[in-house]
């Protein structure tokens, strides 16, 4: 069943002395997270996994919410919840059998050698690119000469390595639901540009503040208007169309939210506190059914200087002294200790989110959701249309969050009822979650061995940290639980998680999935050990949990592992609901999580050179039914590369993903993956020309006969 990927010709890969080797590129680490996982995470808080407290108390609960979570139950989704779903009825649509088909039909690829400079898709289907780094989206905008890139330029086209993504209709009525989305033949393509690689964005003919000026400007969101002849077939963008739009470092953004306006929030610049310019490290998002896209501010902390004084920093991994990119050389904001802009900090860190239907509209940072180290925000409507999202705070040691809309969301797409579902999450209540492990301590030996009642599950909480608008912390203001949001979940005790990624509920059945993608600290000294929701001590290749809600709004939910992850054929602590080991594809670092129109969970990675020596990918699992757990690779990203979004369409029989820093283990002089813009066998470019690799959105399609598409 597993087919042999067609090999496309390559040109020799040059060797680098560059980086190290045969890991996540040491550049990955560098520019995207500020070597974050170099230094101690920085939970210092004493917050304990507690067991078997209060147990009667939630178990009582929990099974009156309807939820059975037996043990070694090999099902536990819509059925198990005895209500209707919630999103099934509120988002899934009419007469498309949501749910009821295995999805799209393909042999998984076999696993690609961390070496591979390749996109490899199953047999059957082809890939090309919509649009790459550096393409032009606005008048004005050049076709990209790597050779001759400016600040003005780069504001003008297609950001750096894209991560959130998602293509939307080209107008907003025909947004039926987040999984179907009916795209036609115009859409809107939106995407995150996380952060930049200068060492292989730039020859040495550019001076240090220049490269420092293209880089805040290929930083942020693009969308992109993009069309095809027919459903189903491939997309081009537009170089030219209304709706095209970047948001870069010098893009005024609103604060709304209760800490808006806000002493704390305020700067020279900005004596209001309600504005703000740019955004950093935008990582993961999600998409609202009323057509907008939130994307979250990771790891900011690495472009910001923070004096110390405010031991509150050391909590968020703050810079002191100078930062990797140096942006404190240009502009006195990005140094906080300059006077005046004492609290710029503060200005990031936020959930973001953009009208892409608007390109006139100021994109809103919302303080009600809390400011950490956001990966992406998730959204799904309850019963009662109040709206949940989903966030995960991606560092070592750190927490699941869940925000509840004070309002409800209005059904409609005219004007006036976006505008009011645009305000939905600027109030509401804010919860951290506390999981519970059902198992004896002594059975959870750190080894990654399922204990004696056959699964890792348990019970758990939403532990409130801001409710009907006000604090829930002792000795904390609503405004200092929003700003620091990770210093209220530890006097709360929150359940310590490794790396919490994407954290994204099922749209039709409601349980929520959360990507814990490793973590190297885990039982190491001074180090919290394993606990039944984090398994494995030095847990390199992570996780993900299923959390079932008995209402999206509840405080109470059950959880259980569905994939411990690795490779079973060199790993035996790995675990897939209990389906054989030896007929899924191996699978490590789980990152951002997302479901087809047939409601299987797909799972794109980030860090499988370094677990598993293999290269990223997009794999497909499957929830209910008897093959409950397997897990089938859908696709292979080149050398160095993370597989982000990913989208995927059944009903068009396509599957998207964006290429984030592919070559990123390279230099300019000596790159190691010329995606996309291979050559062909024996061919070679012109003295000096540069082939790569430029960060991409990649679409997957069947191939079609032998015919184009157009
Ligand atoms: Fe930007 Fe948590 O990955
Ligand atoms: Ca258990
Ligand atoms: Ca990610």
């Amino acid at each position: 069943m597993t087919i042999a990927p067609e090999s496309r010709p390559l040109l020799p890969v040059a060797t680098t002395p560059h980086y190290a080797r045969g890991k996540r590129a040491a550049a990955t680490c560098y520019w995207k997270c500020a070597d974050q996982c170099a230094h101690p995470a920085p939970n210092p808080s004493a917050n304990e996994y507690f067991r078997d407290v209060a147990s009667k108390a939630l178990s009582r609960r929990v099974m009156l919410g309807g939820m059975a979570v037996a043990a070694g139950a090999v099902v536990i989704g819509a059925e198990a919840i005895g209500a209707e779903p919630a999103a099934a009825s509120t988002l899934a649509g009419k007469g498309h059998g949501y749910g009821r088909g295995k999805g799209l039909s393909f042999g998984p690829i076999e696993t690609q050698d961390w070496t591979v400079d390749d996109v490899v898709v199953p047999e059957g289907y082809e890939w090309s690119t919509i649009i790459r780094w550096g393409d032009p989206i606005l008048p004005g905008g050049h076709a990209f000469d790597v050779t001759r890139q400016s600040p003005a330029q780069q504001a003008r086209q297609f950001g750096y390595n894209c991560d959130y993504l998602d293509i939307l209709p080209s107008n907003p009525r025909h947004l039926r639901s987040m999984v179907e989305t009916r795209r036609g033949r115009r859409g809107l393509l939106v995407a995150n540009h996380e952060y930049t690689n200068r060492d292989i964005m730039f020859d040495d003919s550019y001076d240090d503040a220049t490269k420092r000026a293209i880089e805040r400007a290929a930083h942020g969101m693009s969308v992109v208007e993009v069309v095809r002849r027919r459903e189903g077939g491939p997309w081009d963008y537009l170089r030219v169309a209304p709706k095209n739009r970047r948001i870069h470092m010098d893009t005024e953004f609103t604060i709304d939210g209760p800490a808006a306006g806000t002493d704390a929030m305020r700067t020279v610049e900005d004596p209001t506190g309600t504005k703000v310019r740019g955004t950093l490290n935008n990582c993961a998002g999600g998409t609202t059914p009323w057509g907008t896209v939130l994307s979250g501010e990771e790891n900011w902390h690495g472009y910001l200087i923070t004096s110390g004084e405010d031991e509150r920093d050391a909590r968020y991994g703050i810079e002191t002294g100078s930062t990797r990119y140096g942006w404190e050389l240009d502009d006195p904001r990005f140094d906080t200790r300059n006077a005046g802009y004492e609290n710029e900090k503060n200005r990031f860190g936020w959930v973001v989110e953009l009208d892409p239907y608007d390109p006139t509209a100021a994109p809103v940072k919302h303080t009600a959701l809390g400011r950490f180290k956001h990966e992406g925000a998730n959204v799904i409507i309850a019963p009662d249309k109040r709206v949940v999202v989903y966030m995960g705070d991606d560092e070592r040691f750190e927490y699941v969050y869940k925000f509840v809309s004070k309002n409800r969301m209005r059904d409609g797409d005219d004007r006036r009822t976006r505008a009011y579902n645009k305000t939905l999450l600027s109030e509401g209540d804010l919860y951290v979650a506390k999981f519970q492990g059902d198992s004896p301590a002594g059975e959870i030996d750190g080894s990654g061995s399922v204990p004696s009642d056959g699964a890792f599950d348990g019970t758990g909480e939403w532990l409130p940290l801001v409710v009907d608008g006000e604090s829930a912390v002792d000795g904390m203001s609503v405004e200092e639980v929003l700003i620091w949001t990770r210093i209220a979940a530890d006097r709360v005790g929150a359940t310590k998680m490794d790396r919490p990624e994407d954290v994204e509920p099922n749209p039709f059945t409601g349980n929520v999935y959360v990507a814990c993608t490793n973590n190297s600290q885990r039982g190491s000294a001074g180090r919290e050990a394993a606990t039944e929701m984090n398994p494995r001590n030095a847990n390199r290749d992570g996780h993900i949990v299923e959390i079932v809600e008995g209402d999206q709004t509840s405080t109470w939910f059950a959880w259980n592992l569905l994939i411990v992850a690795g490779d079973p054929s060199v790993n035996d602590s790995t675990y897939f609901s209990g389906f054989p080991a030896d007929k899924v594809s191996p699978i490590s670092c789980p990152d951002n999580v997302a479901f087809d129109t047939d409601g299987n969970l797909w799972i794109s990675t980030d860090g499988q050179p370094s677990a598993i020596q293999k290269c990223d990918g997009i794999f497909r699992v499957t929830l209910t039914g008897r093959e409950r757990g397997n897990v089938e690779q859908f696709l292979s990203v080149p050398r160095s590369g993370e597989a982000c979004g990913p989208l995927v369409d059944v009903r068009d029989k396509m599957v998207y993903v964006n290429v984030q820093h592919p070559g990123d283990d390279g230099s300019f002089a000596e790159p190691t993956s010329y995606f996309p813009d291979y050559l062909d066998e024996g061919e070679r470019g012109p003295v000096g020309s540069w082939r790569g690799p430029r960060p991409s959105t990649v679409q997957v399609y069947k191939k079609h006969g032998g015919r184009r598409w157009w």
